[in-house]
């Protein structure tokens, strides 16, 4: 596309293109410097220029390819291609411009010229053997124009690199020498002609060159030295979370919620997030709810690992116990609700379809579809319910009263109507509901006094790991939670929220809740709302075709980690996401080349199946003692904590200092 003048010449607090060259700077408040022109080197304020260039054919590769495989991030089952020229490109760590020109000047009149050099080579050839070879060359290239129809041009690269500083200075140069090395160039060091191809390389001075630099050539072939990619760049969107490069470790800012809704490539923001155990998926999530936290999101996770508790007793800290809300099941004290009880008394559709869903939950098994009747007896049942309460003050609204008045009133009406027992069995519904109703095995969990207040907490946790293998108390919790949710969905307009479930999913993935899952999906993505759902079982969503429907297609957002323990299974997850073969390439590719001096791990997105990369999530070490999962590393921080009063944060602050600086800490 053609840059726009103010692109070329920028504007009020927007350095141009033409700016930021002569400032060889990135960002946009630039300030000319200085420019150097001396005898032995060229500078730019500071900067000492150090330029290599392509500009004779003698110095190219026999071969040149649109793209080549890029080892260190393919495997034997995936390819990384990257464009010819990547290792003077993004491949190139230094900062650097890579200037590359073509010039397609009169083509006919080019090869007119050719010949007529040809002919004189001819002549000449008698005197020196060079003059023969010559003009077999031009020979050759004007068959290869004449035969193929192809264009010829001129051509000519370079690579300017700079510091400040004459050791890195001398570093980059070999940098630079050996990336041109890989492509099979000749390096060649050019100090004589730095200024002059620093002038032409001013955008838009192309007519400056001076032509005895360049070489002939084919379009095609120039085409190949140009690079394709760019460096990743920081969305302009003011909501997102912060990644780092792979490549160069810079931070980043990406929106994988807002802009891509905005501009279409998504149509939700929930996400679906895939990797083995120990991949990093917790990590991430730590660091990615954290920043959503920041900037004013609501923020309730379900977990089975207490994955969340570091960051969850920080914000408890911070907001001295006002936020940051952990609840965990025991025995002693169970987590309760009360599904009927709403803050404004008001039941809308959604509500009264919840607290059905539930209530279908604990009556019906899995493999047991309900009937139609019983689904329209059960819903009169609710609506019928609703009335009483909103007329009858005297009955709280809970469970209990929820029984008898379906045990009393409502057989009385079914009586009245004459409904039939195959149509709705009462007493079969009473019985299998009994252990809910007062004096019951679990008569606490649906009839709780206590109004739990999630509307105004915006970091909840409800740690699930005792309950997970239990048959009733995991899949009931989970509903309930989730109902929760949507109640804060519809209450807080214009809040974003997210709810997350690590493997907690697996409970409510039953037929019965398919719809329910799917309403939800569908729910939250008009509420400002995402839902996340993280799992490290493919088996589990390879069988599962509710948790593909409604999960996986609802999810616009996939995010992937190492993959590489699954190596065997990956054509199946390539085919249940759908994948595309460079999505699976850069799967394949995550943590295959990792900077041995730097700890991170790195993450895939894919954006709505058309927009994926791969970002690394790097941290802190506050950061790191955070969300750590390793119980040994836990430990530590918690011994710590409780010996500073339970001050989480000053304990992070102290044993990450005390990694930073083994010697220096006491402790
Ligand atoms: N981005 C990261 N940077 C540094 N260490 C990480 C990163 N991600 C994960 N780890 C390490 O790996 C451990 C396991 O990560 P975790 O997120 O708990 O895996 P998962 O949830 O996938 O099982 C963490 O406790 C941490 O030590
Ligand atoms: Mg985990």
């Amino acid at each position: 596309t053609r840059l726009a003048a103010s692109e070329i010449t920028g504007q009020d607090g927007k350095a141009g293109i033409i700016e930021k060259y002569f400032s060889l700077s990135q960002t946009d408040t630039t300030c000319l410097k200085d420019i150097g022109l001396y005898p032995e080197e060229m500078r730019v304020g500071d900067d000492i220029l150090c330029l290599h260039t392509l500009s004779d054919v003698e110095d190219l590769p026999g071969k040149v390819g649109t793209d080549c495989r890029f080892e260190k991030l393919s495997t034997d089952r995936s390819d990384c291609r990257l464009s010819f020229a990547a290792p003077v490109g993004v491949l190139l760590s230094c900062n650097h411009v890579y200037n590359q020109f073509i010039f397609i000047d009169d083509h006919a009149e080019n090869l007119k010229n050719f010949e007529q050099t040809a002919r004189n080579m001819q002549s000449l050839s008698r005197y020196s053997r060079a003059n023969q070879v010559n003009k077999e060359w031009i020979d050759e290239y004007l068959n290869e124009a004449h035969s193929k129809g192809l264009i010829s041009v001129r051509c000519h690269c370079n690579v300017m690199a700079w510091s400040d500083d004459r050791d890195e200075l001398k570093r980059i140069r070999n940098d630079v020498g050996s990336q041109l090395a890989l492509m099979e160039c000749k390096p060649r060091h050019n100090t004589v002609d730095t200024p002059t191809l620093f002038w032409a390389g001013i955008p838009g001075n192309e007519a400056d060159f001076p032509a005895e630099e360049s070489f002939y050539t084919f379009l095609g072939q120039a085409l190949c030295l140009f690079v394709e990619e760019t460096n990743y760049k920081s969305s302009l969107s003011p909501f997102g979370i912060k990644m780092v490069d792979r490549v160069s470790g810079r931070p980043l800012h990406i929106d994988i919620s807002d802009l891509p809704m905005k501009k279409g490539i998504t149509t939700n923001r929930n996400k679906f997030i895939l990797g083995p155990s120990g991949s990093g998926k917790s990590f991430f999530t730590n660091h990615m709810v954290r920043q959503y936290y920041e900037q004013g999101a609501h923020v309730l996770l379900v977990d089975t690992g207490n994955s969340y508790l570091g960051l969850s007793q920080l914000i408890h800290n911070r907001t001295h116990g006002e936020d940051g809300i952990y609840f965990t099941y025991t025995n002693e004290n169970p987590i309760a609700f009360n599904p009927f009880y709403v803050e404004d008394g008001v039941f809308d559709i959604e509500k009264k379809e919840s607290i059905k869903t539930l209530i279908l939950t604990l009556w019906k098994r899995d493999d047991e579809a309900p009937k139609r009747s019983e689904e329209v007896a059960l819903s009169n049942a609710v609506s019928a319910y609703i009335d009483l309460i909103g007329k009858d003050s005297s009955v709280t609204p809970c469970f209990n009263t929820f029984y008898e008045f379906v045990r009393d009133d409502y057989r009385r009406q079914l009586e009245q109507k004459n409904v039939r027992e195959k149509d709705f069995d009462i007493d079969n519904f009473l019985n299998v509901l009994e252990p809910y109703y007062r004096g019951g095995e679990y008569d606490y969990l649906l009839n709780s006094d206590k109004e739990l207040d999630l509307l105004h907490k915006r970091f909840i946790v409800f740690e699930l790991d005792n309950i997970k293998d239990h048959k009733i108390l995991f899949p009931v919790t989970t509903i309930i939670i989730m109902e929760a949710f949507i109640n804060k969905m519809r209450k807080l307009k214009g809040i974003r929220k997210l709810i997350l479930i690590e493997e907690a999913w697996k409970a409510i993935a039953s037929a019965n809740m398919a719809d329910y899952i799917k309403y939800l999906y569908k729910t939250v993505r008009k509420y400002f709302g995402e839902a996340i759902v993280v799992t490290q079982e493919v088996e589990d969503i390879i069988s599962s075709p509710i948790v593909k429907e409604s999960i996986i297609n609802n999810s616009d957002c996939k995010i992937l980690l190492d993959q590489r323990k699954y190596l065997n299974k990956f054509d199946s997850i390539h085919n249940l996401l759908g994948l595309t073969d460079k999505e699976r390439s850069q799967i394949l590719s995550i943590n295959m080349a990792n900077h041995p001096g730097r700890k991170y791990k790195e993450v895939f997105f894919s954006l709505g199946g058309t927009q994926s990369a791969v970002y690394a999530t790097e941290v802190s070490l506050e950061e790191y003692y955070t969300y750590t999962t390793e119980e040994s590393e836990k430990m530590e921080l918690f011994a710590l904590a409780e010996k500073l009063d339970g001050n989480l944060e000053l304990a992070i602050k102290r044993l990450a200092e005390s990694k930073r600086n083994p010697q220096s800490s006491t402790t």
